[in-house]
């Protein structure tokens, strides 16, 4: 039997499907060059924005031709947008065999294993993606899920009903596991949640902390770094940005989610703290680590943003000076607070030009900030090759910055390299050959 997966949305979409694919291997399937090819056809799904409905919608079009085509095929659709609108799936699409929630990854097995009955839902909230068997695209990267689910109420956002409240894994396992990655060749593990440094603080007997649990990974013999997303600005500690400061293996990059530089905007977002106290956080950060590199996220056109209100996510991104930015037009989800907003809606022709002036000026920003690495030796985590120049190599600094490269190093090893030039999104350099970092 051969399977294919297709991945929408984050990169905790990303670390499910790997697991979908380790249990599946597990199973005895294979994976297919093509969806074409497959006997069993998965959709890992995001409902974040409508953009991705959109997106998905058009790829069930394709599955339900192969349906027709072969009626033995099973089609799946699992994670976020299944959750969204769980049994409607059915009735809206009638060649989905199985659908599964974010929290029922380990019920296909079940549902594969069985008499394989159509149109089989799984919803409940139970048990972690992480602790199922994985398939890693890369052997020397792995994604590591320390939570699950989200408590807060952004009322933007639809995670909190996709993904349920928030549950933390133990500390002794994630050690046990990570001990488990670098002893099979990873390098560097990035953990997963969705507000990574509430991490601990729901475990009994004994709590913990994010800041211990980063103390206890940096300690492991092997693990050259450690990387997380995403932090929520409420809960970054001075522990946490200590262990910047202090901690070998975690790297100097923190995605520190904005939203809007307007504290009003904020308030109405449910974010839980104003635009002086972003700023204090992005303060002490660069007090204690001058040298780190800050991305973040930002939503334009909420409900009720005024031009003034817009300006002021402006006047903070030219304050903080970002290395990078996701920037996203805001999308009403179904069952969110936002989207019941019948005042103030932002016309799309004003989101897309706020949207156009914002994501010019951090570009500029971006490409400004980059140019600190010129001249500088940075060290490398190789990926591959450059996917313009097959001659040259593709790896990642420290501060997550992509970097094409001349040299000979392999994927997996950590490289020198001379940077001689940036733009906004990447960096170009050179391989120092006579010194391998590692
Ligand atoms: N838990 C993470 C990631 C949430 S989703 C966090 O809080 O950082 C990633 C990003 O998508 C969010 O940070 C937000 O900027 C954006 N987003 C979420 N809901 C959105 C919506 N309804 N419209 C537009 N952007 C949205
Ligand atoms: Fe969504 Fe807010 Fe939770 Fe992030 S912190 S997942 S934006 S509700
Ligand atoms: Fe991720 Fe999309 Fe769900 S961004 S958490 S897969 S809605």
């Amino acid at each position: 039997m051969r399977y294919h997966v297709t991945t929408f949305g984050c990169q905790m979409n990303e670390h499910d499907s790997e697991h979908m694919r380790g249990m599946l291997e597990s199973l005895g399937y294979e994976p297919a060059p093509q969806r074409s090819d497959a006997d069993l056809i998965l959709f890992n799904t995001c409902s974040i924005r409508e953009t991705a409905d959109n997106r998905l919608i058009a790829h069930l079009g394709e599955a339900k031709r192969l349906k027709r085509e072969d009626p033995t095929r099973v089609i799946g659709v699992g994670g976020c947008w299944a959750q969204s609108i769980k049994e409607e799936v059915f009735a809206r699409f009638p060649f989905v065999d199985v659908a599964f929630g974010p929290g029922q990854v380990h019920r296909l097995a079940e549902f594969l294993a069985s008499d394989s009955l159509s149109a089989q839902g799984y919803f409940e909230f139970e048990g972690f993606t992480g602790e199922l068997p994985e398939k890693r695209s890369r052997s020397f990267q792995a994604w590591l899920q320390i939570s699950v689910g989200c408590n807060c109420a952004c009322s933007y956002c639809i995670v909190p009903s996709t993904r349920g409240r928030e549950v933390s894994r133990p500390i002794a396992d994630l050690l046990e596991q990570a001990q488990r990655m670098v002893g099979d060749g990873v390098r560097e593990i990035t953990l997963l949640g969705q507000n990574v440094n509430s991490y601990g603080r729901d475990l009994r007997p004994s709590r913990a902390s994010f800041a211990q649990l980063l103390g206890e990974l940096d300690a492991i013999d092997g693990l050259d770094r450690i990387r997380y997303t995403s932090p929520h600005p409420k809960d970054m500690r001075e522990d946490v940005i200590r262990a910047h400061a202090e901690l070998p293996s975690l790297c100097e990059h923190i995605h520190l989610p904005l939203q809007s530089g307007s504290s009003r905007v904020l308030r109405a977002m449910r974010r839980t703290y104003d635009r002086e106290r972003y700023l204090d956080r992005v303060a002490l950060i660069r007090e204690r680590v001058p040298d780190v590199a800050l991305t973040t996220d930002i939503i334009v056109g909420f409900p009720g943003e005024s031009e003034a209100e817009f300006e002021d996510t402006l006047s903070l991104v030219e304050q903080v000076s970002y290395d990078g930015a996701f920037t996203f037009l805001f999308s009403p989800r179904r069952g969110t607070e936002a989207a019941l907003a019948t005042e103030g809606i932002v016309p799309h022709a004003e989101k897309v030009a706020r949207l156009e002036r914002l994501v010019e000026l951090v570009q500029r920003c971006a490409r400004e900030r980059a140019q600190r690495f010129v001249g500088r030796t940075v060290e490398v985590l190789v990926e591959g090759t450059s996917r313009t120049d097959p001659d040259r190599l593709r790896g990642r600094t420290r501060h997550n910055k992509v970097i094409n490269f001349s040299g000979l190093a392999r994927p997996g090893e950590l490289a020198l390299v001379d940077v001689h030039s940036a733009t906004s999104q990447t960096l170009a350099g050179e391989e120092r050959l006579l010194a391998r970092a590692g």
